[in-house]
């Protein structure tokens, strides 16, 4: 039987931070809004540093702990919302930038579902047998998309990357992907968007004055379609697994907010305690959120060898998954 194995992982975020505190001298917010309405912090925010630059650090990181060469991977997926380029692909950025010679590399656009969509494509090539090794990265420089002057969406989001490097084995020894639920339900699709930029309304003096090239959200509908969505994916991808709640040992939500992933949880009965939660240091690092607290949790030893994790995600399109993985 093929597998595939979570080989090793890596994150990486912009050294500078902006607490809420920072946020409260440039909009009409608190530190008691934010942190009440969201769990959030503070979140990291690149001084230059592009949305390549994040996902080589987080690559490299994932490149020694799986204990590979670069010219192993035989394909790279980047989801991400903030390209370096609109083209080249940022993931064809980073296959220059680690010196491969020749491999697979493609962006995939899905938002903050973006890190599961790729880890979906990863698994059925790794499956498929025509690769062997995936490198798959969710990297955002979301503060270069921020409105600094719009509080609905400035005080959420953040910068960061987590990157992981996937192989495939057989055997009936080792971790695997054991289930994927994953999807897309356009009727949000106004809801959460970034409208000005694109080949609907090109750049022009109009989009930048009116800030169209920014993330635009109606955050309350995206809270209510996020906890109904996310319940609905885990149920989905826990039945294709044929596991229950309990059968899983850890639980790593898209880190938006605070309140949607407690939601999620208490609908389903998934004691606090299982449930990796790191929003308050990066904010919503949108593909990133998910990778980075894998990584963490990976290295902190939290998630253990063995070890059932279920990763859940939603986003604007609205996309939605579930993936549940053996480490
Ligand atoms: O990552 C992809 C998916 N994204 C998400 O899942 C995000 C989902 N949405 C959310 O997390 C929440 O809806 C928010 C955190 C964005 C907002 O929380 P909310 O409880 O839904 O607040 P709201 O939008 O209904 O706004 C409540 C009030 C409004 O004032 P009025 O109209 O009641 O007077 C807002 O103007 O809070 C006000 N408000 C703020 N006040 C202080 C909005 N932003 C702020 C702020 N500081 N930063």
């Amino acid at each position: 039987m093929k597998r595939t194995w979570l080989l090793g992982t890596g994150s990486y975020a912009p050294s500078y931070t902006l607490t809420n505190e920072d946020l409260e001298e440039m909009v009409d917010t608190s530190d008691e809004w934010i942190s009440t309405r969201t769990g959030i912090k503070r979140r990291h925010i690149s001084k230059g540093e592009s949305c390549s630059d994040l996902a080589l650090e987080a690559s490299q990181k994932a490149l020694d702990q799986a204990g590979i060469e670069p010219g192993e991977i035989d394909v790279i997926i980047v989801a991400t919302l903030t390209p370096d380029t609109i083209f080249p692909a940022t993931a064809c950025w980073i296959q220059k930038k680690l010196e491969i010679q020749d491999c697979l590399s493609f962006d995939i656009s899905a938002a903050c579902s973006g890190f599961l969509y790729g880890l979906f494509l990863a698994d059925n090539f790794l499956k498929q047998g025509e690769f062997h090794t995936a490198l798959v990265v969710g990297s955002e420089v979301l503060s270069n998309f921020v409105n600094w002057e719009d509080r609905n969406t400035c005080v959420l989001f953040g910068d960061g990357a987590g990157a992981a490097i996937l192989r495939s084995h057989h055997g009936s020894e080792g971790g695997n992907i054991l289930s994927k639920e994953i999807g897309t339900d356009v009727a949000g699709i106004d809801l959460l968007k970034i409208p000005g930029g694109g080949s609907r309304m090109p750049f022009s003096q109009e989009v930048l004055d009116k800030k169209l090239h920014t993330i635009h959200m109606k955050g309350n509908e995206v809270f209510k379609n996020a906890t109904r969505t996310m319940v609905l994916a885990i149920e989905n991808a826990l039945k294709k697994a044929c596991l229950s709640v309990e059968d899983i040992q850890w639980y790593i939500p898209h880190q938006a907010n605070l309140r949607i992933i407690n939601y999620v949880g208490k609908k389903l009965g998934i004691p606090q305690k299982k449930v990796i939660i790191n929003l308050q240091e990066y904010g919503n690092t949108s593909a990133a959120s998910i990778p980075i607290a894998l990584d963490e949790s990976l290295r902190e030893n939290t998630i253990r060898k063995g070890d059932r994790v279920c990763l859940f995600s939603f986003g604007a399109g609205f996309t939605y998954g579930s993936i549940i993985l053996e480490v």
